[in-house]
């Protein structure tokens, strides 16, 4: 999760206070956003299937990706707003900082069990063991790549494991929405989870301004 995401997924309801339950950031990758939020006093347990190698590991992957992502981003820059994050080169160094961030609080993090190596769609965690859990830029995202039996299958788990689930964006990676939204509110609805789509203050993605919230009926 970006500095600007993390705040999107965190704030929309919980201006006033800040959010004091037990938090799940699923698919957090090299993110900042444990460190920064265990900072501020949360609890944070952020899963990732790249946890099961060492700071050493992912920084040098981090290396090795950084100029092709931005290259990327550079050629498909009309799919951004380019507006809080004003440049491609901003961009880079936004990111950069987050991970570094995320790279110093990680070997602390993972003895405290705040890093988990785990991924969708199974997760090593008992029923509610979340009052909330917040999944950025995976689910949906990666329509093409994931399908649809995966994305059905990780949102019934993320819903098995906490009380409340926060995805977000709801576009595919291109910028359509993702195809399998209505699938997914079908199947949480059949299940008696309540689902609302709320428009959040940040648009990276353009048009990406959508959240997805499930909750369990009656809370
Ligand atoms: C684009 S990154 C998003 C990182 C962060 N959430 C953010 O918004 O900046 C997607 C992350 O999802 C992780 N991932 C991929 N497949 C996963 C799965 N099946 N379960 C959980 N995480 C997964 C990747 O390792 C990667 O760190």
């Amino acid at each position: 999760m970006g500095p600007l995401v993390r705040r999107v997924l965190l704030d929309v309801r919980d201006r006033r206070g800040g959010f004091s339950g037990r938090i799940l950031g699923c698919g957090d990758g090299p993110s900042s956003f444990n460190a920064y939020a265990t900072r501020r006093g949360a609890s944070v347990v952020s899963c990732d299937p790249i946890y099961r190698w060492s700071a050493k590991e992912i920084g040098r992957r981090i290396d090795q990706t950084y100029q092709q992502v931005l290259e990327q981003t550079r050629q498909n820059q009309h799919e951004f707003v380019w507006d809080s994050i004003q440049s491609v080169g901003e961009l880079g160094r936004v990111r950069m900082a987050a991970m570094h961030e995320f790279l110093a609080d990680f070997p602390q993090g993972t003895a405290e069990g705040r890093y988990i190596a785990a991924e969708l769609p199974s997760l090593p965690f008992d029923d509610v063991a979340f009052d909330l859990a917040l999944c950025s830029h995976l689910l949906f995202l990666y329509s093409t790549q994931l399908g649809e039996a995966f994305h059905h299958a990780a949102v019934m788990e993320l819903c098995r494991v906490a009380r409340e689930v926060r995805i977000f964006p709801l576009l595919a990676l291109g910028g359509a929405p993702s195809p399998f939204i209505e699938g997914c509110v079908r199947l949480l609805r059949e299940a008696g989870r309540e689902v609302v789509f709320e428009q959040v203050p940040y648009e990276f993605q353009r048009g990406g301004n959508q959240m997805m919230r499930v909750r369990r009926c009656g809370f």
